[in-house]
């Protein structure tokens, strides 16, 4: 019984197999996705926006991002997790992400690293691959420079769609295993997945990625407000819960909670 590696995901793509992947960012969480049987698990900055409370994913901290993705790390036991290089933890240079990265495989026990940007982290994902890390690119719309581009569909228009390819093969070339495209149209990310022999992610990136990556309080319904059009609810989380807490409230107000069955005598 042993955790799902890069090589499974290659060896994937070769069968023409899809696969799922899902946010996490606490250990409870992460067993119940990890007994479902998601492959990979993404200790993603949205953790920023989903369970620190912040505006964006920029304020997010390597200290943040360490404890929580060591938490993910043992709450799971099959799922090859995968965590963000923060805003600010890779840019400097090649040696800055090498040296974060290290903390969170080496302190937080994380199998593979994602970072943004293709042409302009292909120093830092060169290195960081030669020292034996598993790099994940992330391409199209990349949150951390919300303030540079917006939350806007990129890679639209003939310029804009051969950069995202040409940064999609860059990554490859650099080493990357795994390549998550966020908000690019559909047909050219089907172009990029065809294009690449490692596995494409997508997030609204349309049907013809390899796989397919939500924010896991998106994907539940647990996150408040409207939802971006690439979201699909599976559950109404925010309601159950909700619901649960007002029971619970109800019955300490009004003597129903609690009973001889949940007292000591
Ligand atoms: O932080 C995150 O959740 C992500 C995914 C949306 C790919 O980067
Ligand atoms: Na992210």
């Amino acid at each position: 019984n042993r955790r799902i590696t890069i090589r499974d995901l290659a060896a994937a793509k070769g069968r023409g197999e899809k696969w799922p992947m899902l946010t996490a960012y606490d250990a409870m969480t992460a067993s119940v996705f990890d007994e479902s049987g998601i492959p990979v698990l993404l200790v993603g900055d949205s953790m920023g926006n989903c369970h620190l409370g912040y505006e964006t994913t920029v304020p997010v901290t390597m200290d943040e991002m360490a404890i929580l993705s060591a938490a993910v790390v043992r709450g799971t036991k099959r799922s090859l997790i995968v965590a963000d290089l923060p805003f600010g933890a890779y840019q400097e240079g090649p040696s800055q992400a090498l040296r974060n990265a290290t903390r969170l495989v080496k302190e937080s026990g994380v199998g593979a690293i994602k970072l943004e940007g293709g042409q302009r982290s292909l120093a830092q994902t060169e290195l960081l691959v030669s020292a034996g890390i598993p790099v994940m690119s992330h391409l199209g719309l990349t949150p951390q420079s919300v303030n540079a581009m917006g939350y806007r569909v990129q890679g639209r228009g003939e310029q804009d769609a051969h950069e995202v390819l040409r940064d999609a093969k860059a990554a490859q070339e650099a080493g990357a295993f795994a390549v998550v495209l966020e908000m690019v149209p559909a047909g050219l990310a089907a172009e990029v997945t065809r294009a690449l022999e490692v596995p494409t992610i997508g997030i609204g990136a349309g049907p013809d990625c390899d796989a397919q990556v939500l924010v896991w309080t998106d994907m539940a319904g647990l996150t408040p407000g409207r939802l971006p059009r690439f979201v699909k609810q599976y559950a109404a989380l925010r309601e159950t819960l909700g619901g649960a807490a007002k029971a619970f409230a109800e019955d300490v107000t009004g003597g129903g909670f609690p009973q001889a069955e949940h007292s000591f005598t």
